[in-house]
């Protein structure tokens, strides 16, 4: 499916069959991405547009690589929806960002209610992310090694492996990831990092524990997960992201979709909704080392968003009929718009990071309670994420 989008919304360009991904690399991003599930092929419409890699050049699997489908019984690998999306993607010509590695939710009780030591635990990462990594060896551009290890306050998340190794754990898994695939980015992925100072410095401190350890990370993912009225100027974002770039790092919106709450949705929220996508991409977009940008699915039809937040939906680019929404417009011509003003990504000279803004923002007190109010928002995130891996 082409849509030919008259882009009557803003006064921009004129942008025929707009198509994201080929927009965002003409734009400098390595790609604009998307979350795929095996039963997307059951919407024949939605199907189409993702399989076509002018609209996406990457794939994330929303639950396929989770540990408790990839190793549901200890020693027991089974890959079989992981693969059929990663041969998808890559028949596609397409990326894959792999999805995750160490994270507490959606783990299978042998480990999360197992009892280990540290040398226990210790060599069940190692096997987890050998066998894992080493079956998609080559064909994951970028790994999220460790998932949303911090609580929203900044301190570290209770889960099997804290508990085991203590901090370590992350340098650990890291150095687990480097030997198991060389070639992968290592990403430290987490929802609510856009909002610093709060949650943010947490993962300031864990890229600095891996540093210190001498191993391998290069990336920090903000998932994204925004909601209309709460997100961050493009500004700010920007900010935010060179504190990350800052440490020598890349950086990506790993699951971006912004909610509407209250429903139902109507012209103002949806065209505030449109400008609060275009801060997103357009922070990345100015911020060299920001690799580009996914989709936490792309139709209000196939949101994981209603079933989490109560009383919250209408998060995509698209709608329920795979019509695209004032977001679509808006991005794309935001993306047109930005063509050529930064050179193409090179992935074997990726661009050095820009200098941190020193006036922006400080931490004040009202960027704290920015970022309260959207973690109270999340909080259920993970769980119902876990909820979903099962339907
Ligand atoms: C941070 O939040 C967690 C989870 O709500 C809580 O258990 C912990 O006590 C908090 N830590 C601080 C220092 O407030
Ligand atoms: C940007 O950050 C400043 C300083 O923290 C804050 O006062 C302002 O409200 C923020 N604006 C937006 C839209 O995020
Ligand atoms: C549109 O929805 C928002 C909530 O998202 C609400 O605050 C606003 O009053 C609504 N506007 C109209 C015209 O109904």
């Amino acid at each position: 499916m082409k849509f030919a989008i008259l882009t009557g919304i803003v006064a921009g360009p004129l942008v025929v069959l707009a198509q994201l991904n080929a927009l965002a690399k003409d734009a400098g991003l390595l790609y604009f991405g998307t979350a795929v599930s095996p039963s997307d092929s059951s919407d024949s419409a939605y199907y189409k547009y993702e399989n076509d890699v002018k609209n996406f050049g990457q794939y994330t699997p929303d639950n396929a690589q989770k540990w408790d489908a990839t190793e549901p019984s200890k020693g027991r690998f089974s890959y079989g929806q992981a693969d059929s999306i990663v041969s998808r993607a890559l028949s596609n010509k397409m990326l894959m960002r792999c999805h995750t590695l160490v994270w507490y939710s959606q783990l299978p009780s042998w480990v999360s209610s197992g009892s280990w030591t540290k040398d226990s635990m210790t060599s069940v990462m190692e096997s987890h992310i050998s066998n894992v990594m080493g079956h998609f060896k080559g064909k994951c551009y970028a790994w999220d090694v460790v998932n949303e290890a911090l609580e929203d306050n900044g301190s570290y998340r209770q889960n099997p492996f804290l508990k085991a190794l203590g901090d370590s754990y992350f340098a650990v898994a890291f150095k687990f990831a480097a030997a198991a695939d060389p070639a992968a980015k290592l990403y430290y992925n987490d929802y609510n990092l856009e909002y610093f100072p709060v949650k943010a410095d947490g993962a300031v401190r864990i890229v600095k524990l891996v540093q210190a350890a001498g191993v391998p990370i290069h990336g920090v993912g903000l998932q994204a997960h925004m909601t209309v009225g709460r997100t961050p100027s493009r500004e700010n974002l920007t900010w935010t992201l060179n504190k990350y770039t800052a440490l020598g790092l890349d950086v990506a919106y790993t699951e971006l979709d912004i909610r509407i709450k209250p429903l139902p949705s109507n012209a103002s929220s949806i065209e505030a909704q449109a400008k609060e996508y275009v801060a997103m991409v357009g922070s990345c977009l100015d911020v060299p080392r920001c690799v580009g940008i996914t989709v936490w699915g792309f139709s209000d039809a196939h949101s994981w968003i209603p079933q989490t937040f109560s009383g919250a939906g209408d998060s995509c680019l698209f709608d329920k009929s795979t019509k695209p929404k004032p977001a679509f417009s808006s991005v794309s011509s935001l993306l047109a718009s930005a063509s050529g003003k930064r050179p193409p990504w090179n992935t074997a000279s990726p661009p050095t990071g820009a200098p941190v803004p020193t006036t922006m923002i400080t931490a004040t007190t009202s960027a704290a309670v920015t970022s309260t109010a959207a973690a109270t928002s999340t909080v259920a995130a993970t769980s119902a994420a876990a909820t979903k891996s099962t339907a």
